[in-house]
């Protein structure tokens, strides 16, 4: 196939470029603005390879989207970009709203055109491939309670929310226009080249650093976490065989307490990092808690059950080899780390392209 990927320099876009030019035949066009979240240096290893493009367009743009589909052919799309910080959202919800509902509408309509000009074959071979969240589904309260594919939505950050208008204008899509459809939710991914401002990297980083690890709330919370390279293979899963029309959970099997995560991280860095900044003693004594994040959701779990039934696909990782390997690859690229912390990462791309 010919898959082009919104969102590809992201993180989890970055690990299903990489799986898709080394597992696969299929040829790749990743389409990203490079927003602070796009890295490129994610791609390094795949950049050269002879089936992958690159452009850097904004879904918004429909012209320029519409220009990258003409003259690719794609034979499937697969949407990843998108606004994906909760805390972000919180303090400015504006860019979710462009990117992840009126972006989504956009790359819908130019999609819609590209799709409509193709022969009946290619028609209906065609795919759209929308990759979202469970955090559609709002929160669980009892404790075995889990998200199926039929779960109500009832988001709560404007995030979540924001993600939840443009799984609702892919469906419409589809049953207006008959835009061949498929839809993944997805529980929280780990995994490298995770952007530091999220719990796992950041809380990998400070221990390293000697700076407090900050713990929202009781950290009680529960989320689902799934290895990122776990996730891609789902996804290239759903695109190839999946459905038309149909939603797809995915999901680790591995619900963790925040405080676990954060205390497991700290066993981790005790063995595999144990040379400490000057007067440390444990790395866990650098847990700090802190004000509780505005409608922080209690608790996340999926029923991967439909997946696993349809399409055969389970995770590969538990979340202690995930974890391992995760804390194992940030000490193993601290430069790409630090490339991030100091923003190098954009202005080699500014320069590069100026
Ligand atoms: N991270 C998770 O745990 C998780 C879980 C489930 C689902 N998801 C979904 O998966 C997708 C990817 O998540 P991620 O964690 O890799 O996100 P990310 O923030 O790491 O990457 C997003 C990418 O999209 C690009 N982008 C942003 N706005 C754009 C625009 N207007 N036009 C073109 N490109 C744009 C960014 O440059 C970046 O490369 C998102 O849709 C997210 O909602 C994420």
């Amino acid at each position: 196939m010919r898959i082009l990927i919104t969102g590809g320099a992201g993180f989890i876009g970055s690990a299903l470029v990489r799986h898709l030019l080394v597992g696969t035949d299929h040829e790749v066009l990743n389409l990203d603005k490079l927003t602070y979240a796009g890295n490129l240096e994610s791609l390094a290893s795949v950049e050269n390879h002879p089936h992958y493009q690159f452009v850097q367009a904004d879904i918004g743009d429909r012209e320029t989207v519409g220009r990258a589909l003409r003259e690719f052919q794609p034979d499937a799309i697969m949407h990843l970009a998108a606004e994906s910080h909760v805390d972000r959202s919180i303090d400015g919800p504006g860019e979710f709203i462009q990117t992840n509902i009126v972006g989504t509408y956009q790359l819908l309509e130019a999609t819609r055109t590209y799709w409509s000009s193709l022969p009946d074959e290619r028609k209906q071979a065609f795919r759209f491939h929308h990759i979202s969240t469970d955090e559609v589904y709002g929160d669980l309260h009892g404790a075995d309670d889990l998200f199926t594919e039929t779960t109500p939505y009832a988001p709560s950050s404007p995030y979540s929310a924001s993600k939840a208008a443009s799984d609702h204008l892919v469906r419409a899509w589809q049953r207006t226009y008959g835009l061949p459809v498929l839809l993944t939710n997805c529980s929280n991914n780990y995994g490298p080249f995770h952007f530091p401002e999220k719990l796992i990297p950041l809380v990998i980083l400070n221990a390293l650093d000697g700076k407090p690890l900050p713990v929202y709330g009781d950290g009680l919370q529960v989320r689902d976490w799934l290895f990122v390279e776990d996730h891609a293979r789902a996804l290239i899963k759903v695109v190839s065989e999946g459905q038309v029309g149909e939603t797809y959970n995915i999901g680790g099997h591995n619900e963790q307490k925040n405080i676990d995560v954060v205390r497991a991280i700290c066993a981790l860095l005790e063995e595999l990092a144990p040379g400490k900044p000057a007067g440390l003693g444990r790395y866990e004594d650098l847990i700090t808690f802190v004000k509780d994040r505005p409608g922080h959701d209690q608790r996340y779990a999926i029923d991967a059950g439909k997946i696993e039934r349809e399409l055969g696909w389970v995770p590969q990782e538990t979340f202690a080899s995930g974890l391992r390997k995760t804390v194992q690859w940030y000490l193993d690229n601290l430069e790409w780390c630090r490339h991030v912390q100091d923003g190098s990462y954009q202005r080699e791309r500014l320069g590069a392209s100026a």
